[in-house]
C-alpha cells in the first residue's frame, strides 16, 4: 500500500513546465476499438496509468496480444478466444464495458459484468443495452453478467435518451460494422469520442458528424489496423491550471490541446488567474493574489467536467466569497467534501449543491481518497495547507494520473510517495 505525502504551505508557488499525458478516457475507448480488426493498432502517447494495464489485461484475456514501447502501444487480436469481461475487471475499471459493443459486431457474443454500484453513485449501463439492443442484439441477465448476442448488428436511428461517454462510444464501435446506416442522436460530444472516431475512420469506418449531437456511420464489412497518436487530457491539464492559480504560481504546460478546455480556461479566467496560449499546444497560468468566487454547474461537454469538479472546490476554498457548485452529471460525487472540512475548509452540501464559504486557511491531516479525481482534490489541497497531508488509497490516483507526484515535484512542491510497510517500520 502506498500513501502520498505532502508538506504543504500556502505561500508556496509551484513554477516550472510540465508535460501534459495522453487522455485516459481516450485511450480506454481506442484500446477497445482494437478488438474491431484482426490487423495491428498502433497508438502513441498513451498514458502510463493504471486503467491503461487493466484493460490491457482484459484484452489479453479476450485473445489480443501488445507491446508497450515507452508511452507506444501496439496491439494486435488476430482471433477473439474469449468473450468474457470478469466482474473483477469491471469492478476494477468500469470502462471495461467497452468492449461489449466491439466483442458483439466482430465476435457475435459477449459476456460483461454488471458494473455495479461505484464509489461515484450508481452508474447504469442500460443506455448502453438499449442502444444495442435496438442494433440487433439480444441479452440475458445471469448470475450478475450481461450475456449478449447477436447473429448480425443492423444500422438503426438511435436516440439516447441522456448523454452518455461511454454509451456513444460503444455504440459507434458497433456500428461501425453493422449492415446499412446507423445514426446515433444526442450523442456525447466529448472531445474523447471525437477521437474515438478518427481512430476508427483511419481504421476504415465510415463515420459522419465526428464531434457533433447527430452521427452517421455506414457499416463496413472490416476495419484494417492503423496508427494514432492519442489527444493530451484535459483533465490532468485542467489539474495543473488549477494548481497554478491555487498556488499563485506559473506553469507552462506542454502538449494541451486549449480548444478541448475553453470552458475550464473561461471559469480560471473568471477566479483571477491569467491564462496564455504561448504557442500552439501550450498554455502558461498564472494565479494571482485575489480568487474571485463563482458559481459552477457541471454538465455534458462542452460544459464544466464532473471530472474537474472536485479540483474546483478547492480553489473556492480559497475565493474571497461564497460559490456554489452544482454537480448534474454524478449523484454522490461529494464524497471529497468530508475530507476537505477534515483540512479546516468550510463547505455545506444539500444535494447536489456544494457551498462553499472562502477564504479558509487549510491546515494539513490525513486523508482518504475516495475515488480518480477526488484524490487529485487532495493532493491540491495538500500543496497550499499548512504542514503535512496524507492522502490514504492512493490507487485510485494511479488509475488515471501518471506520475503526479513526479511532476508535481519539477514545479516545485514537496510531495512524495511513500510506502505503508515503510511508514510501520518506523
Ligand atoms: C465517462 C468518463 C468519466 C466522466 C464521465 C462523464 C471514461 C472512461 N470515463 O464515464 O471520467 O466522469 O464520462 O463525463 O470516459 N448513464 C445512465 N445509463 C447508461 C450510461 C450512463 O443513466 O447506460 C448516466 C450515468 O449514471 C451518469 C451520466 O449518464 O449520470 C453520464 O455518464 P457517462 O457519460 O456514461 O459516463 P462514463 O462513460 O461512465
Amino acid at each position: 500500500m502506498e500513501k502520498i505525502r505532502i508538506i504543504g504551505s500556502p505561500e508556496k508557488p509551484l513554477r516550472g513546465k510540465v508535460t501534459i499525458s495522453g487522455a485516459k478516457n481516450a485511450v480506454l475507448p481506442a484500446i477497445a476499438a482494437s478488438l474491431l480488426t484482426r490487423e495491428k493498432v498502433h497508438l502513441t502517447n498513451i498514458p502510463l496509468v493504471k486503467d491503461v494495464f487493466t484493460i490491457l489485461t482484459l484484452m489479453s484475456e479476450l485473445g489480443a496480444e501488445y507491446e508497450i514501447n515507452g508511452n507506444s502501444l501496439t496491439i494486435v487480436t488476430r482471433d477473439v478466444i474469449r468473450h468474457e469481461a470478469s466482474y473483477q475487471l469491471v469492478r476494477a475499471m468500469r470502462a471495461s464495458i467497452l468492449v461489449l459493443g466491439p466483442l458483439l459486431a466482430r465476435h457475435g457474443q459477449a459476456v460483461v459484468a454488471l458494473p455495479g454500484g461505484c464509489a461515484i453513485g450508481s452508474r447504469p449501463i442500460d443506455l448502453h443495452l438499449h442502444g444495442l439492443e435496438k442494433l440487433g442484439a439480444n441479452f440475458i441477465l445471469e448470475h450478475g453478467y450481461i450475456k449478449a448476442e447477436a447473429k448480425k448488428l443492423r444500422g438503426t436511428v438511435i436516440e439516447f435518451e441522456k448523454k452518455t461517454v461511454g454509451g456513444t462510444e460503444n455504440l459507434i464501435m458497433a456500428a461501425t460494422l453493422a449492415e446499412g446506416e446507423t445514426i446515433l442522436k444526442n450523442c456525447a460530444q466529448e472531445p474523447e469520442v471525437a477521437d474515438l472516431c478518427e481512430l476508427l475512420i483511419k481504421m476504415g469506418a465510415k463515420i459522419d458528424g465526428v464531434g457533433e449531437e447527430t452521427i452517421r456511420i455506414k457499416g463496413v464489412s472490416e476495419l484494417g489496423g492503423t496508427s494514432h497518436d492519442i489527444i493530451p487530457d484535459r483533465i490532468e491539464a485542467g489539474t495543473f491550471l488549477v494548481a497554478g492559480a491555487l498556488t499563485r504560481g506559473d506553469i507552462h504546460l506542454d502538449q494541451v490541446r486549449p480548444d478541448h478546455m475553453t470552458t475550464i480556461i473561461e471559469k480560471l479566467r473568471y477566479s483571477g488567474a491569467k491564462i496564455e496560449e504561448k504557442e500552439e499546444g501550450s498554455l502558461r497560468v498564472q494565479g494571482s493574489e485575489e480568487i474571485k468566487p463563482q458559481d459552477i454547474v457541471t454538465s455534458p461537454y462542452p460544459g464544466f467536467p464532473t471530472d474537474m469538479q472536485a479540483q474546483f472546490m478547492v480553489l473556492m476554498t480559497q475565493a474571497n466569497g461564497t460559490s456554489i457548485i452544482t454537480e448534474t452529471i454524478f449523484d454522490r460525487r461529494f464524497l471529497h467534501v468530508n475530507e476537505l472540512l477534515r483540512l479546516g475548509a468550510n463547505i455545506e452540501v444539500h444535494g447536489d449543491k456544494a457551498i462553499i464559504k472562502g477564504k479558509t486557511p487549510l491546515s494539513g491531516a490525513e486523508t482518504t481518497a475516495t475515488d480518480l479525481r477526488a484524490s487529485a482534490c487532495l493532493i491540491l489541497a495538500g500543496l497550499i495547507a499548512k504542514g503535512e497531508t496524507i492522502i490514504n488509497d492512493i490507487e485510485h490516483l494511479d488509475r488515471g494520473y501518471e506520475r503526479i507526484e513526479e511532476k508535481l515535484k519539477q514545479l516545485g512542491a514537496s510531495i512524495e510517495r511513500i510506502s505503508t510497510e515503510k511508514e510501520n517500520k518506523k
